[in-house]
């Protein structure tokens, strides 16, 4: 098949971080695994955490993280580009340095063709060339659904990974990127949009969170996750849980593309996001006169979402003086409370 054609958005039933098993099925699923009783692990699954950390030596811990999906988009190139910044950016939310990664890809090869695979892990290739990841190799697999993603491992100080647990109360609040990713991408694969108007989006998409996890490593802040599949409220919650505290989070402050809140006000959402959304409300206490329509973007499935760090009001300026864009913004959207769950103000 011509590659020019093919609209890789078509070929899968959900895009990205969207497809992803929710947090409700995968905790039924996990209910009976195993508890990790290795004193080296870290950081286990426990937490819910980005990613896993597993101490070689005093000195030394190893980072390791997989993620993989479905197209976002439908240029191959930028779909890869996409889904290895993404797979890195666990790393990153741990405070840890990306070493080394796999490919792993599942694809139509007689469907799609040579080409359009060798584009994805071309776009693949390229972030891992930007983060300093040395691809060492991967595993294909025949599938109707193409699927890219990468197994990444990191490295970090036993004593200084970012986990989600590390919150307390009086912690300032902030987020790197803009939410919508979702709602663009949905609307894309729907032909709402087209490539041109999602362009903002992909360029955050393919920015590697590198630039904020070093800021958040130098003002050495409490907690960090990033923001993917859950939604900003699904992630946040993971990490007020982790750390035994509530965030509060004010939605006028939440730096969202205006594209998406246009989409939204006309009916165009993905069904991942409104089932994040009803999921949500569970544990989230949102002030009366909030939109439904702002309730959703903040549960809005993301991929290659921005870090929701928690830092110290006393290194603040710290860490927002390092945020800067192109790579990250510095939007301070809430604080760290005593409590459990998520509040909401307008
Ligand atoms: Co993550
Ligand atoms: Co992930
Ligand atoms: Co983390």
């Amino acid at each position: 098949m011509d590659t020019a054609r093919v609209r890789l958005t078509a070929t899968t039933s959900g895009g990205g971080c969207s497809s992803k098993v929710s947090s409700a099925d995968l905790a039924t699923v996990l209910r009976d695994f195993p508890a990790q009783d290795d004193p080296d692990v870290i950081v286990g699954f426990a937490t819910s955490d980005d990613a896993g950390v597993y101490r070689l030596n005093d000195e030394l811990a190893l980072v390791q993280t997989v993620d993989f999906f479905t197209p976002i988009v439908d240029d191959p190139y930028d779909f890869g580009r996409i889904a290895a910044a993404n797979a890195i950016s666990d790393v990153y939310a741990m405070g840890g340095t990306p070493r080394t990664a796999l490919n792993i890809t599942t694809f139509p090869i007689e469907e799609l063709g040579h080409a359009t695979l060798g584009r994805i892990l071309a776009g693949g290739a390229a972030v891992a060339r930007e983060a300093g990841v040395a691809i060492l190799g991967g595993h294909t697999v025949k599938d109707d659904e193409p699927k890219y993603g990468m197994a990444v491992t990191g490295t970090v100080h036993p004593k200084h990974a970012i986990t989600n647990a590390g919150a307390r109360a009086g912690d300032v609040l902030v987020l790197t990127k803009p939410l919508g990713t979702g709602i663009l991408a949905n609307a894309l694969k729907k032909g709402s949009i087209d490539e041109e108007q999602i362009a903002p989006a992909v360029r955050w998409m393919t920015t590697l969170n590198r630039a904020a996890s070093l800021a958040m490593i130098a003002a050495r802040v409490h907690a960090a996750t990033d923001i993917t599949g859950f939604g900003l409220l699904g992630h946040a919650f993971e990490l007020a849980r982790a750390s035994g505290v509530r965030l509060r989070i004010v939605a006028s402050k939440v730096p969202v593309y205006e594209l998406a809140r246009e989409l939204i006000a006309v009916g165009i959402a993905p069904g991942g996001s409104r089932s994040n959304a009803r999921e949500h409300e569970v544990f989230t206490t949102f002030e009366a006169g909030i939109p439904p329509d702002l309730r959703l973007l903040l549960s809005d499935a993301q991929t290659s979402g921005g870090l929701l760090i928690a830092v110290p009001p006393a290194r603040l300026s710290a860490l927002l003086g390092g945020l800067h864009q192109p790579d990250a913004l510095a939007a301070v959207i809430g604080r760290v409370e005593l409590g459990t769950g998520i509040a909401v103000d307008a």
